[in-house]
């Protein structure tokens, strides 16, 4: 029998496998890179403004990511708590993504507009001053450290060749915008942005 030979060489078997899995894999994965609904941004999206940006880089180097996710499951315990599930088209300029998978803290993929500014400001300052039972770390250094704006636009013009569609003049006002700006400040714009591209209920 034909198959016994295939069961009895395990080298052969192996060859066998990995190709049944590559099909697999590749039936389901090729098409989504040409499926709108994971590659285009969805409706009215903006790209996050140069502070923004930098707010974004500032969670990344703070390692927000490894307490908190950024990915809101389509599952009703998830939605009921932060809003509606989060959609592929949300991230399609965020490089790298950051939706995490360790959630000591809450998600944060819908944060945006839930609390003031000064929440916020209060907030990671101390996170005991407005949350008495928080095991998050106080972040006091960043209404101390300022931005100089030195690598802005370098950075959009990085995420430009990415396929985010910034403007020319975009990133030639990058460094005005975000010059002498606390690290506070830009961490609360991109904190106030999250999530706020599609509607949701709440
Ligand atoms: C060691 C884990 C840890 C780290 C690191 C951490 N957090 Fe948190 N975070 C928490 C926990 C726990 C809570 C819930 C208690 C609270 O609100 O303080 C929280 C709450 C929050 C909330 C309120 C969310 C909500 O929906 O109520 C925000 C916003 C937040 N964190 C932002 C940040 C940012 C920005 C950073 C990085 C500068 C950060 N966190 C770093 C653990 C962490």
């Amino acid at each position: 029998m034909k198959h016994e030979t295939l069961e009895k060489n395990i080298g052969l078997l192996g060859l066998f496998m990995v190709a049944a899995v590559s099909i697999g894999g590749l039936t389901q994965i090729v098409p989504l890179f040409f499926q709108d609904v994971v590659n285009e941004p969805v409706e009215g999206m903006k790209p996050y403004t140069a502070l923004q940006l930098e707010g974004r880089d500032i969670y990344i180097k703070e390692g927000c990511v490894s307490c908190h996710s950024q990915m809101v499951r389509p599952f009703r315990a998830e939605t009921e708590r932060y809003g509606h599930y989060s959609v592929a088209g949300e991230s399609v300029w965020d490089h790298p993504f950051l939706w995490g998978s360790k959630r000591t803290g809450p998600d944060l993929a819908r944060v945006g507009g839930r609390y003031s500014d000064d929440w916020h400001r209060a907030h990671l300052y101390n996170p005991r001053n407005v949350v008495p039972e928080s095991k998050m770390p106080a972040y006091p250094w960043l209404v101390e450290n300022k931005l100089t704006g030195e690598k802005t636009a370098d950075k959009m013009e990085a995420m430009r060749t990415l396929g985010v569609p910034y403007s020319d003049e975009d990133i030639a006002g990058a460094r005005a915008s975000v010059k002498g700006k606390t690290e506070m400040d830009a961490l609360v714009a991109y904190l106030q942005i999250l999530g706020t591209s599609i509607k949701t209920k709440r």
